[in-house]
């Protein structure tokens, strides 16, 4: 290709597709490269997310929910559902169409929006010393074509961190994309890691009837989360039956035979134990894809942990080079990787134009979590145990699900919503959430986050009667201890 595109992406997970959807809205002339294929080895846009991450696993807890629900939780609504049971390939059909409708329609985006779509694996090349352009090599299969762009994304994302014990064969030992794809309940199944990879993946097999083991090196539960939540949820774990997870483990070995696989772990207290299962799921945290960049040759700048180097405007230490995602600091989450790619779009655009980068850099601390486990975990924001060791005054407000109409009518009334407020002003410092669908209530905190909102801001707005957002409200009252139904 002769033509000089303005901008070059390379990947179309959240990050890119979005990027590119944005320069193309933008006037840019856009080419996204990526090199996904699905298993039946053709292109599939959307990265990760789409493909083996959020829309399958999110498709796959609704149906394992569904039959969970209608397994136990049924007959308290006088409902009979005997004889029940599932049809696990028919569930795994289901997701895949799933993916497969959000993967086509990122092409028809593109198309819609004129951005040239090129499959094959991106590498930076050079910057060309007269047009000052960017070369890109774009390789699949024995075929190579190099493009040029004055303006350079990155957004490669990351891919799953592997045990040096335990490779990957998606046979035993599973990734995501392995736990996602599954056509058979196993009996046991073994889960590395009590992130949230494991315990979504570990939900949807336990609710299907797996025997699930979470085995987690850290000695806490969710040690990212405001403590008061991770207790309240392992408390709530905890009773779940199938379920069981161990902190403070130390992985010793991993042996697979030729149905199964033991783990052999050393406990807190270093008595060693074997566990066998049928299936073992990996999720140790994901790292960077930077591998087929090109760094050795082009000096594109890795921090120390492997992701590439970024200041707080994802502009990288090339000219005219920015990264976003997941193969920058920060979270590893699609919302994440999509605002930094709008930001990035924007922030081309303003340069071509000459004006002034309005950018101010994504706030970490406004970026919403979730965690898709029954009931759902969600927060924003600075945690307790954060707001006691930088030694900031604040205040507390609390109220639990089991006092909220709404949520006893659906029948999912346990956890609550805490709300943290600075003890001078009342801005609102953090909000944590376990309850039924905060993946949801999240936003309205977010939003009060982002308008610099004081507790009695959201305190003081009407919330629907009967709704579960007035478990927010009821807590929002509470923080000057004038909640009204508890
Ligand atoms: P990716 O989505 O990883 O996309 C990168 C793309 O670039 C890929 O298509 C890759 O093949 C391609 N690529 C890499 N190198 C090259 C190259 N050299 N040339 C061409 N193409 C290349 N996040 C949430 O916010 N909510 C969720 O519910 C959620 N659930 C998840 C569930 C699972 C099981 C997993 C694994 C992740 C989940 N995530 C979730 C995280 C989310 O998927 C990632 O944060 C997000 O996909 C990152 O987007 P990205 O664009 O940076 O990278
Ligand atoms: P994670 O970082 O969330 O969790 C990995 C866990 O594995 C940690 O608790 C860690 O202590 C543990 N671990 C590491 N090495 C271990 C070992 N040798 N033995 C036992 N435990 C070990 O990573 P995960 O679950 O792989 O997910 C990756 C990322 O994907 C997440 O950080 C998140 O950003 C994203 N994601 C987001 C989702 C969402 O938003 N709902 C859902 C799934 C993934």
């Amino acid at each position: 290709m002769s033509e000089i595109f303005d901008v070059a992406i390379i990947g179309a997970g959240p990050g890119g597709y979005v990027a590119a959807i944005r320069c193309a809205q933008l006037g840019l002339n856009t080419v996204c490269i990526d090199d996904w294929k699905n298993p039946k080895g053709r292109p599939s846009l959307g990265g990760t997310c789409l493909n083996v991450g959020c829309i399958p696993s999110k498709a796959l807890l609704e149906s394992s929910e569904n039959f969970y629900r209608a397994v136990h939780k049924f007959s308290a609504h006088g409902i009979k559902s005997e004889g029940t049971s599932i049809d696990v390939p028919v569930m795994i059909s289901r997701k895949d169409k799933i993916v497969t409708t959000f993967t086509a329609g990122i092409s028809a985006l593109f198309k819609k929006n004129k951005v040239t779509s090129l499959h094959g694996s991106g590498t930076l090349l050079q910057q060309d010393e007269n047009t000052q352009a960017w070369q890109i090599s774009v390789s699949d299969k024995d075929k190579t074509e190099v493009i040029s762009a004055r303006h350079v994304i990155l957004a490669t994302g990351s891919t799953p961190r592997q045990l040096p014990i335990a490779a990957i064969d998606n046979h035993l030992i599973l990734d995501n994309a392995g736990a996602l794809a599954l056509t058979e309940i196993p009996k046991r199944l073994g889960v590395i890691g009590a992130g949230v990879i494991g315990l979504e993946m570990g939900s949807v097999w336990r609710r299907l009837g797996s025997e699930v083991t979470i085995l987690e090196a850290m000695p806490g539960f969710l040690m990212a989360a405001d403590e008061q939540v991770a207790k309240e949820a392992q408390k709530i774990f905890s009773k779940e039956p199938g379920l069981k997870i161990q902190t403070g483990i130390e992985i010793k070995s991993i042996v697979t035979t030729k149905k199964t696989v033991k783990v052999e772990y050393c406990d807190a207290n270093d008595v060693t134990h074997t566990l066998e299962v049928d299936k073992l799921i990996v999720a140790v945290g994901r790292a960077p894809n930077t591998k087929d960049l090109g760094v050795e040759k082009n000096g594109l700048k890795l921090d120390d942990r492997g992701f590439v180097d970024v200041n707080a405007f994802c502009c990288t230490n090339l000219h005219n080079v920015y990264a976003v995602g997941d193969v920058v600091r920060g979270p590893m989450l699609a919302h994440k990787a999509s605002e930094e790619g709008v930001a990035v779009a924007e922030m081309i655009m303003a340069k071509e134009q000459g004006h002034k980068n309005e950018f101010e850099g994504i706030n970490f601390n406004t970026v919403p979590w979730v965690i898709y486990t029954s009931p759902e975990i969600a927060w924003i924001g600075k945690t307790e145990q954060e707001l006691k060791k930088t030694g900031i005054a604040y205040k507390v407000g609390q109220f639990p699900f089991i006092a909220n109409g709404r949520a006893r009518a659906i029948g999912e009334a346990s956890g609550f919503i805490k709300v943290l407020a600075d003890a001078e002003n009342d801005r609102v410092l953090g909000v944590h959430m376990i309850g039924p669908y905060v993946s949801e209530l999240i936003s309205e905190a977010v939003m009060a986050m982002e308008f610099a909102a004081c507790s009695q801001d959201i305190a003081s707005i009407i919330h629907a009667h009967p709704s579960l957002s007035e478990v927010l409200h009821e807590a929002a009252l509470g923080v000057d201890n004038r909640a009204l139904h508890i």
